[in-house]
């Protein structure tokens, strides 16, 4: 197998003469900008910096000691740039089987020692999963994906909001009115009845929130009691509830510990804070201070009731984390409205002089959007009821417009409605991460769940398009046979699409340093669009059998990205559609 991207850096080093270690490193190849230029770049910046001289120099230089060789056509300096040209042969043959064998970057990477944190999803089960969080767990879910597929250890994890006063408010409201069978009948939608009904009481009757924080003391306290009771029972029945969605978007966590699986680590962390000499007094409450940090509000660790906070529970999990996972990253895969939060949690880290402030990253992202049909403008989504969704009717609503879509164009589709619970659920995830993250979403039914135009069903109609040449060929499904005596020179014209899938490397290694799925999802645009306009222009299954064979190759090759990326990102292949 021959691995285009070592052999480059093996030449360029060999070029460039004795190369140090800090040199070697500083080699950084990437597609360039424009295809005209070459198949890839290489940035000089960086060398011309260790080695004392201008980028264009050295950049000149390199392109003159390079010989071409069997598979490097050509190298030509451009300012700082060397651009290289691949023979069209060596490229069809290098993409194709690294593909095809699972090698990395196509495959999973092997394992490395960077350890990944993910918090994410991690609803409140008092309060009805909303639009931000189905955001929060499609960003988060995709980037476990990726950190994986680069050899991370990843530890997902749902920070369920179990504990506190937002708790206590549910707790409260069930103990007044909550009824088993309607409760049974449907948990999501009777917590939100109730949760709105709470919110009601307590504008008119301020004593029912003194009397939500007397449940919390009692269940903080630590006793089996009635509210311990409760909350055991509120909880099970609300991961319950979300294990629905969760189960079609297929998320899965590698630790359910929410808030409450703080209970016991707190008090440590209040004692840490108070023999740093940083614990203060402030009408009651046990604070930290944090204007040295730019921050006038000051981080509240305890209320003067004796209980914890948010916060609280926030700094006991990163410590948690630090001594479980010894995490290279902690991400927070939370909304921007939560940036203060965030900023306070690593301040108060600093506060103490704890290195792991420096590995807490707030991931924020933006709001989603629906649009007024009435004022013709773009709101924050919400549906009956206010600001809060069910998320399964969401899901529902795309799976029926799809299901409708294929009644229209594929009436005689086997199993239409498992292809349209694919579709529609992947249409919602890939819109959700089409655009950089901290956009907000339009959520636009008609277009986003289009076959055509930036679309998953675009993306997943690209790979049954592929599916089905396959099927239809007989060709081998073993890799071994099907890249048996392949003529790669017959690949030259599907340079575009070869080069396309040759950023798949580098895009996931971007999405991953830059918390950014989106660079995932749109090199899937990019591969789909190419495969759409390759199969346009070209005859696979008619072709001499030669070209056939070679063709049928790439075709597999092609099949194989576009569902390895469509599942970094969460979104199932389909074979059919
Ligand atoms: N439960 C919170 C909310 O719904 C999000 C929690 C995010 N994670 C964290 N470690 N604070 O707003």
């Amino acid at each position: 197998m021959i691995d285009l991207k070592t052999h480059l850096e093996h030449r360029v080093a060999a070029a460039l003469g004795d190369l140090d270690p800090a040199q070697r490193d500083a080699l950084s190849l990437m597609p360039p900008k424009n295809r005209e230029h070459g198949d890839i770049a290489l940035g000089c910046f960086q060398l011309a910096k260790l080695r004392k001289a201008a980028p264009p120099q050295v950049a000149a230089e390199l392109a003159a000691a390079f010989e071409p060789d069997d598979l490097i056509e050509s190298a030509e300096a451009a300012g700082p740039f060397v651009n290289f040209r691949y023979r069209r042969a060596a490229l069809a043959q290098s993409i194709v089987e690294s593909v095809l064998r699972d090698a990395a970057p196509f495959g999973r990477a092997a394992a490395t020692d960077t350890s990944i944190v993910i918090d994410f999803s991690s609803p409140n089960i008092a309060k009805p999963f909303h639009m931000g969080h189905l955001r929060s767990t499609v960003i988060g879910a995709a980037l476990c994906r990726i950190h994986r597929h680069l050899g991370a250890t990843v530890h997902g994890v749902n920070h369920l909001g179990d504990w506190g006063m937002p708790f206590a408010k549910m707790m409260t409201a069930y103990m007044k009115w909550g009824e088993r069978d309607k409760l049974d009948a449907n948990p999501m939608r009777y917590m939100f009845d109730l949760y709105v009904r709470y919110g009601k009481a307590a504008k008119e009757d301020p004593s029912l929130d003194e009397e939500a924080a007397q449940h919390f003391k009692a269940l903080e306290s630590g006793e089996e009691n009635a509210e311990r009771e409760m909350w055991r029972f509120l909880r099970d029945e609300s991961l319950k509830a979300f294990q629905g969605p969760y189960d079609r978007l297929g998320v899965t966590f590698d630790h359910v510990t929410g808030e409450s699986f703080y209970e016991d680590k707190m008090q440590p962390v209040l004692e840490r804070y108070e023999k740093a000499g940083v614990l203060v007094e402030s009408d009651g409450a046990d604070v930290v201070d944090l204007k040295e940090f730019g921050i006038k509000v000051p981080c509240i660790l305890r209320k003067s009731d004796g209980t914890t906070l948010y916060h609280t529970r926030d700094l006991a999990a990163v410590f948690y984390r630090e001594q479980e996972f010894d995490p290279t990253r902690i991400l927070y895969v939370v909304g921007a409205e939560q940036k203060l939060h965030f900023q306070q949690l690593v301040a108060v880290l600093e506060k103490i002089g704890d290195p792991i402030a420096k590995r807490v990253e707030h991931v924020p992202f933006g709001l989603i959007l629906a649009l007024n049909e009435e004022t013709g403008k773009w709101e924050k989504f919400a549906s009956r009821g206010g600001n809060a969704i069910f998320l399964d009717e969401v899901l529902d609503e795309a799976v029926a417009g799809v299901r409708k879509i294929i009644a229209e164009k594929n009436p005689d589709l086997a199993d239409a409605d498992r292809v349209a619970e694919k579709v529609g659920v992947g249409a919602i995830v890939f819109n959700d991460l089409k655009n950089g993250r901290v956009k907000d979403v339009k959520f636009d039914w008609s277009a986003m769940l289009a076959f055509e135009g930036e679309t998953g069903p675009y993306v997943q109609y690209a790979g049954a398009r592929l599916a089905s040449i396959l099927r239809k060929s007989d060709a081998p499904e073993d890799p071994d046979a099907l890249l048996e005596g392949v003529d790669w020179k017959l690949l030259e014209d599907a340079a575009p699409v070869l080069l396309t899938m040759q950023e798949f490397g580098p895009a996931v290694v971007r999405a991953a340093k830059e918390s950014e799925p989106s660079v995932i999802t749109n090199l899937m645009l990019r591969i789909a669009g190419e495969i759409h306009s390759y199969l346009r222009e070209h005859h696979v299954l008619r072709a001499e059998p030669e070209l056939r064979n070679a063709r049928l190759a790439l075709v597999a090759a092609a099949k194989r990205v576009l569902a390895t990326g469509l599942g970094l990102i969460g979104v199932a292949a389909v074979d059919e559609m």
